[in-house]
């Protein structure tokens, strides 16, 4: 068979995936695959049994993050590299990240079947950790890979209760002894689901993001006074959590303030002693700010950490601020970008550039390696939400597309 007439298995695809979305399956037909959790292990473990019966070879590194190469016709080049990550959201979907790596696997089951050889190795790769939410900060196992992050910083990061990383790693039985260290990647190409709106409401079926947008992750502690609600007089109070409610609102007018082209959330709160009679004392929330100009995102950063200053001080409530991590924006290869689009157009399917407003384990790649993504459309725009879905036709699209970008840098 002539490559371009190629196919990948759409109903294998959806197999693989309603496999994977039975691990850490919620009620509400989303999943619940936290960083390091078993269900995580029990996802990996899946994973690698895929990986084993395509006679791959398994590395598995020193922060659990899993390659798998094929070979090439000269395995001196550098390797093609697609694939993304296992872990989810708390009551997340069944698309976020997993389409990336089945998609990827479902590539490397069809070349295998179809006996095609590349001139270069490919590597699938999963990724640890690259929603932080269990963990902060995000995209933090490519981001040691790609020699941006530190190692040992990223092993003593804590979950709310406490556990530290790298003690959850062992664990689970995912760190191995292979050095988190970047090599050659000849491309990386990750596919995705888009997480907004803009591919259905444009109907497209492929989305070919320019790249992604700068991600600033901040973490606030304020202290209170606690008391007794009933007694104690409104005059005087020093009340954390109407401190913290303050400034949540200066937090979601920053982008009008801005005049734009920024967006900027608190998503996570923890409230002490969180008992409704009594006046709260311990605050931690946390402030995410993305936008394509990262001077813009610092701007917005240096207006509201001011404003949290003042309403701590005017309401005596001590203010500790953490700024915890940023990762710049990530502007794509544009001969992979041509290459996904090229791939689109030769399939038949409506393509569209855009901009990812998502962070993808693609940013930090892209600092090392020549990088682009593909998306497909997410139903209703809802992602990170057990209804986040994409219509199996659309999985299979994007792989194809996948399929043919990849056979086109591996060739070339
Ligand atoms: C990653 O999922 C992010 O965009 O926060
Ligand atoms: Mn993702
Ligand atoms: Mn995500």
């Amino acid at each position: 068979m002539e490559n371009n007439q190629l196919r990948i298995n759409g109903k294998r695809l959806q197999d693989s995936l309603e496999q994977m979305a039975k691990i850490g399956a919620t009620p509400n037909g989303g999943v619940q695959r936290l960083t390091l959790s078993d269900e995580d292990k029990a996802a990996r473990d899946l994973f690698v049994k895929w990986l084993k019966e395509l006679d791959l070879e398994i590395v598995i590194d020193e922060l659990g993050n899993i390659f798998g190469t094929r070979k090439g016709k000269d395995n001196t080049l550098a390797p093609v590299m697609s694939g993304s990550h296992i872990d989810s959201q708390p009551k997340g979907g069944r698309f976020d990240g997993i389409l990336g790596v089945m998609g990827a696997l479902e590539v490397m089951r069809t070349l295998t079947e179809n006996s095609i050889e590349t001139q270069h190795p490919i590597t699938i790769v999963v990724w640890t950790n690259e929603e932080g939410t269990r963990f902060a900060p995000a995209m933090m196992c490519s981001g040691v890979w790609a020699n941006a992050l530190d190692k040992k910083w990223i092993y003593d990061r804590t979950d709310i209760n406490g556990k530290r990383f790298e003690d959850e790693l062992i664990r689970i039985g995912y760190k191995g002894d292979t050095p988190a260290k970047k090599s050659d990647i000849h491309a990386y190409y990750e596919y995705h689901i888009e997480q907004g709106p803009v591919l259905e409401r444009e109907n497209k079926i492929i989305g070919i993001p320019k790249g992604i947008v700068c991600l600033h992750w901040y973490d606030i502690y304020l202290e209170g006074e606690a008391n007794q609600v009933g007694p104690t007089p409104m005059e005087g109070r020093h009340d954390a959590l109407c401190a913290a409610a303050e400034m949540i609102l200066k937090v979601n007018e920053l982008p009008n303030r801005m005049g734009g082209n920024l967006v900027a959330t608190v998503g996570e709160i923890q409230n002490e002693p969180n008992s409704r009679n009594i006046i709260p004392d311990k605050i931690h929330f946390t402030v995410d700010i993305r936008s394509w100009d990262d001077d813009l995102a610092i701007k917005a950063w240096d207006l509201v950490k001011q404003d949290f200053e003042n309403i701590a001080h005017g309401r005596g409530c001590p203010i500790r601020i953490e700024e915890t991590w940023r990762v710049e924006h990530s502007p794509f290869n544009q001969e992979l970008v041509k290459n996904i689009a090229d791939s689109a157009k030769i399939l038949g399917y409506p393509s569209l550039h855009m901009v990812s407003g998502a962070g993808h384990d693609a940013s930090y790649m892209n600092q090392i390696a020549p990088t682009a993504m593909i998306f497909v459309p997410s139903i209703g725009g809802r992602s990170h939400v057990e209804v986040e879905k994409t219509k199996w036709e659309d999985c299979e699209a994007g792989t194809n597309v996948l399929l043919h970008t990849i056979l086109k840098s591996a060739n070339g």
